[in-house]
């Protein structure tokens, strides 16, 4: 028996829409993000799912993610005449779908992980890292309606990656701030990535095409540099904050609170609700903290996590 956790991620990181993205854990050491777990059976394939988020799950198991997952993986094993082995699949379902942290992300990488490893033949895994990526790309663009890799990529890969998809390669590691606080607010309600890509402009004007691209430079070139001051003042979203930011409770008066209390930045996790913002040390972190308990959740649903950067990506449990 083999189990699989995969962590919760922060896509686009204001700056960079659908080319960035971050793994992030809390520092409490609790794991925020889904479980998988693989066992041998005698014969065919069984899904099972539990955890606490079990019940927005689809009811028919074939739209189940992981059902997917097993399914596209499978068919890549026959295309190389490999055996695919009895097994049974328990998804443990940590994650609050629709909230803008990679939860669809969690499940399909928890799962192709697991099932990689588990047909694993004399050290050998039957797929290479950037082949079991571009899996994870085609099932997260299922649910999404469009492929993008800035959540399966750090969620599987760990730190925060950048998309570079060129030279055969779908993304690299971006050197980054360690020493950050993310504090993560998942206010409780539920915003559909692709009713929030459905919003978004079909165009942009030229001055914001030149004004976006000095930001993502900039702070790639500060990651680099190690200039946190800089790289937080170009975590600045015009692609898609400006038309989102009506999706989420009293966004902009949050926004500017977190910046008077001291945040480094401030901006939407993924597609939404949930909020990031990111604080220089853990005092600040909870001096955020306790202002978004009381202005950003808005029911029981929600959840404030203090979160650092996740290096290692999605695990063997032991
Ligand atoms: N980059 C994506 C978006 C992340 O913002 O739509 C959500 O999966």
């Amino acid at each position: 028996m083999l189990r699989v956790y995969a962590p919760a991620t922060s896509a686009n990181l204001s700056v960079g829409f659908d080319s960035l993205g971050a793994a992030l854990s809390p520092i409490d050491g609790s794991l925020l993000g889904d479980v998988i777990q693989v066992e041998s059976i005698a014969q065919g394939f069984e899904l099972e799912s539990a955890g606490y988020f079990v019940r927005k799950l689809p009811k028919e198991p074939q739209k189940n993610i992981v059902y997917q997952a097993y399914v596209l993986f499978s068919e890549r094993l026959k295309l190389r005449n490999l055996p695919v082995r009895p097994l049974r699949l328990t998804l443990e379902k940590n994650m609050p779908i629709g909230s803008g942290l990679g939860s669809s992300a969690c499940s399909i990488v928890a799962a192709l992980v697991a099932l990689n490893k588990f047909h694993d033949n004399d050290n050998n895994e039957p797929f290479s890292k950037m082949e079991l990526l571009e899996m994870m790309g085609e099932l997260e663009g299922r649910i999404s309606g469009s492929i993008h890799y800035d959540n399966v990529a750090p969620c599987y890969l760990g730190g925060v990656q950048l998309m570079v998809q060129s030279l055969g390669n779908i993304c690299q590691n971006l050197p980054f701030f360690d020493e950050w606080y993310w504090v993560l607010t998942y206010p409780g309600i539920e915003v559909s990535t692709a009713e929030a890509r459905a919003i978004l402009p079909k165009s942009y004007t030229r001055q914001d095409m030149i004004a976006q691209a000095r930001h993502l430079g900039s702070f790639v070139h500060a990651c680099h540099t190690k200039q946190a001051q800089l790289a937080a003042l170009m975590m600045k979203d015009m692609i898609a904050e400006p038309y989102r930011e009506a999706l989420l409770p009293n966004f902009a008066e949050v926004k500017q609170a977190t910046h008077d209390l001291g945040a480094l930045a401030t901006g939407i996790s993924g597609s939404g609700p949930t909020l990031f913002t990111i604080a220089a040390d853990l005092s600040g972190a909870l001096r955020l903290t306790s202002y978004l308990e009381k202005h950003y959740l808005q029911n029981n649903e929600g959840f404030i996590h203090i979160c650092k950067v996740d290096n290692q990506g999605a695990r063997v449990l032991d």
